[in-house]
Formats: C-alpha cells, structure tokens, sequence
C-alpha cells in the first residue's frame, strides 16, 4: 500500500461529494490557500480534519469571532515574574511548523484581522510580526485554510474582495441522498433502512427551508438522531429532539416539521 493510501486509512472519515480531496491536495501542493463555503454541519471541518491526516500535516484550528484581534491570531507579549516575554499566536505557530491554519467561521472576524492573513495569503507567504519586527517565512506545508457559511453572510460582514481574492474556493452542499445515507450509517453505526429514512426526512424538510427557517436540516442533525436512536430512543422521538427542536423555537414552525417528520416516518 502506498503511503497516501495508507493516511486515509487512517485518516478522520470522509465521505467525499465530488473532486473536493484532489482540489485539495492540489492546493497544498501548488501553496495556495483555500476558502470553503457551505451550510452548516455539511462537511467542512471534517473535509479539513481528514485532508490534515492524508497530507500529514499537523492542524491548528482557529474558531472566529467578533472579538478576535490580530493579535489572538499572530501573538503577544506576556508579562510573567516581571519578565515580559512573546508568546506565539496560533498562526503564527501553523506558519513555523509548516501546519494546515484552519479558520472557522472567518466572515466572524474583524476586517483588521483578516488582513494579516493577505502578505501569507499570496505569493509572498510571509508573516510580517509588527510587535518584534520579525518576517516569518512560511515552512513548507503551511497551508491556509477558511472557511464560512453563506447562508449567514450579510452586507456587513462580507469578506472584502481583496481578501476573498487570495484563496482558491471550494463550495459544498449537503451531498447526494446516496452519500447522505453512507455517512449517516458510518457516524453512527444504526441500519442502512434508518439511514435512509433520515435522509429521505431531510430531503423532504430542506424542500420546505426557503419560507420558515434560516438553515436546514444538516447532515450532523442526522448524525445526531441516528446516534440517539442507536442509543435507544425511538426514532421518532430522536427526530423530534435531534432535527425538529433543533432547527426552530417557534412553536408553528416546530408543529410544522413535526408534521412533515411524522408524514416521511410513517407515523401520521
Ligand atoms: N462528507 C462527510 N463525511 C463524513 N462525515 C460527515 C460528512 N459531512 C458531514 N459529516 C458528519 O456531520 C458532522 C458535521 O460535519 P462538520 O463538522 O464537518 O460540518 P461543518 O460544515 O464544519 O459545519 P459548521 O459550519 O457548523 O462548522 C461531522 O461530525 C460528521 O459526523
Ligand atoms: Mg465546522
């Protein structure tokens, strides 16, 4: 066996949609950075998790937020015993170890942050440090990763062109009900008749998603209900507690999933 066989042996199971694994690879090996997009719970950390493990790379993920500095990202000078002493960021860490930088949920982050990403996000590859004026190379295998789901995006918090600009993107969707089922099946261990029954529910719920609800129901949702019902709880009442109240408060809506769940699950 080949040793990138081997790796995704090993590595975090991936069901994969399409080409996403060879874009990937690519990516890594011509040093360009990579922005996914895609609904929550489809597949986005998971697609990083296992590329990190076939490319043998370590991973450091970054989870952004409205508050995060550049210098949560890059680092900063911390006073212990008197002694005041530089600390690295986890950026600045992925770039001195060659790691896969993945940052979630970048639309989250502040304007000024991302643009430290842009002397690393291009050909330059470097991390300028402004605090101890050092320029970091980035070692090889350094790889560049965001991510965000545009279903949340607004006006406001777009990534600015010249950011979105220096990645290469990949987008990805919920995957084919074939798939679906697989994956369900594999993260939970419960029968290809229930897995199939999940998936047929999600179907039929993302058909109603445009007038009611902000985001359908996730590939993890399913996971998530088959897990329960492996647990030992009937699987209507998974659904009920893993998808329907999860996916709204509002009693209508929740009645109307219930509705739809009831209907694609045979207990109407
Ligand atoms: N293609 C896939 N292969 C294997 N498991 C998957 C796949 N897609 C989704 N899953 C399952 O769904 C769960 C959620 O996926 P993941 O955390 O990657 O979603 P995400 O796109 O990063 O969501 P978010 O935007 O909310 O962070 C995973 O833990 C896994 O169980
Ligand atoms: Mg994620």
């Amino acid at each position: 066996m080949n040793m990138l066989a081997q790796a995704c042996e090993t590595a975090p199971f991936y069901a994969a949609q399409g080409r996403e694994c060879e874009l990937f690879a690519q990516a890594h090996a011509a040093r360009l950075p990579l922005l996914i997009k895609g609904p929550t719970g489809c597949g986005k950390t998971r697609l990083v998790e296992h590329m990190a493990a076939r490319l043998n790379r370590p991973l450091i993920t970054v989870s952004c937020h409205d508050d995060l500095s550049a210098a949560d990202l890059v680092g900063r000078h911390l006073i212990a015993g008197g002694d005041t002493r530089w600390c690295d960021g986890p950026l600045t860490r992925a770039v001195r170890e060659g790691a896969i930088c993945y940052l979630d949920e970048v639309v989250e982050a502040r304007k000024d942050t991302t643009v430290v990403l842009h002397p690393l996000a291009d050909d330059r590859r470097v991390l300028p440090i402004e605090r101890t004026g050092e320029q970091i190379a980035a070692a090889p295998g350094f790889m560049l990763v965001i991510s965000y789901n545009p279903g949340y995006q607004n006006l406001l918090k777009g990534l600015k062109p010249s950011t979105r600009q220096r990645f290469v993107a990949l987008a990805l969707d919920y995957p084919t009900p074939e798939i679906e089922a697989r994956i369900v099946q594999a993260e939970s261990g419960c029968t290809a008749d229930m897995a199939a029954q999940l998936v047929w529910l999600a179907q039929a719920l993302r058909r109603l998603t445009d007038h009611d609800l902000e985001e359908s129901a996730s590939t993890r949702l399913l996971v998530m209900a088959a897990r329960l019902a492996v647990a030992g709880l009937p699987l209507a009442d998974a659904v009920q507690a893993a998808v329907i109240a999860a996916l709204s408060d509002d009693g209508e809506t929740v009645a109307a999933l219930a509705e739809v769940a009831a209907a694609v699950l045979g207990h109407a």
